[in-house]
């Protein structure tokens, strides 16, 4: 597994000449001999967001963000909470445009939602050791090991998860690890619509591969993501979904109580588990 990653500080003052780094990476299947063009990377990275931001897609977003990032702490009349951000299987940026522009998305959010660069991670165990160090270059930091989705939120910290299409698992995990009311209630994801979800795998299923999805979803708001981007494929069935603290005194009683840590029966596809975990 990949857990032989070391974080990544920014190193913006290097000088971005074109060369390219091979990347290498201690899990036999994603190890890649390709070269990976880093200044060519950064260009494209640009190009790519300046044509987000300047998208009506992009004004919408961030439009929609601003009010769900708002609203909590007006209807419960705490003060604005500092944001944190962390990215869950954004993709192999430097070779897939569909990861590029979530990328570029990311950057666009962190810089609207004033996020310190300190406070924005990244973790794809599937990332090249070239694009860690781009992430650096942009002021990323890349966490060090595989933690399955499974952070629990700080207390005292709104955290945006951004998640772009990826598989139920990592988010079911996720929502476990922050299975309680002052946790969730300070938790955005930004992934898979969960109604979509929902609706699309049959109810047995989703108890098993998706349960937490299934139980917090009568709680849960959901804003759907506009589809006015220019390629179709890159932010569809993507949602942002947030619980708000006077939704979830609607739970039931024993909701919280001690959540079992998940455990699929069924591979998941789109999902890497920490070998080292097991
Ligand atoms: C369906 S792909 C989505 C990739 C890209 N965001 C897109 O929309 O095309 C799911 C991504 O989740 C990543 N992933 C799988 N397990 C993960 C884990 N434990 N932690 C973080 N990311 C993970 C995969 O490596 C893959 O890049």
């Amino acid at each position: 597994m990949t857990d032989d990653f070391t974080v990544v500080k920014s190193k913006r003052s290097r000088k971005l000449k074109s060369r390219k780094i091979t990347g290498v990476c201690s899990d036999p299947d994603v190890q890649s001999h390709e070269g990976i063009d880093i200044a060519y990377t950064m260009r494209k990275i640009t190009e790519s967001r300046n044509e987000l931001t300047s998208s009506d897609f992009y004004s919408s977003v961030k439009d929609l963000i601003e009010k769900v990032f708002q609203s909590d702490g007006e209807k419960d009349g705490t003060k604005e909470l500092p944001h944190q951000a962390v990215c869950y299987g954004l993709g192999n940026f430097s070779e897939c445009i569909i990861a590029r522009y979530q990328l570029c998305l990311l950057m666009a959010m962190r810089e609207h939602l004033k996020i310190d660069a300190r406070e924005c991670l990244l973790y794809d165990p599937k990332f090249r050791n070239a694009e860690i160090e781009i992430l650096g270059e942009l002021g990323f930091k890349v966490i060090d090991k595989n933690e399955e989705g499974k952070r629990p939120c700080s207390l005292d910290t709104r955290t945006l998860f951004y998640m772009p299409h990826c598989g139920k698992s990592l988010c079911n995990n996720l929502l476990w690890a922050n299975w309680r009311k002052e946790h969730l209630s300070n938790v955005v994801i930004i992934g898979n619509s969960f109604t979509s979800i929902t609706d699309n795998t049959p109810s047995r299923l989703l108890t098993k591969t998706g349960g937490y999805i299934q139980r917090i979803y009568p709680y849960c708001t959901e804003v759907p993501l506009p589809t006015t981007f220019r390629f179709t494929d890159i932010f569809n069935d993507t949602a942002i979904h947030s619980f708000p603290a006077n939704q979830l005194e609607n739970v039931p009683e024993g909701f919280w109580e001690s959540p079992p840590e998940p455990c699929y029966e069924e591979e998941d596809v789109e999902f890497i588990a920490n070998k080292n975990l097991l």
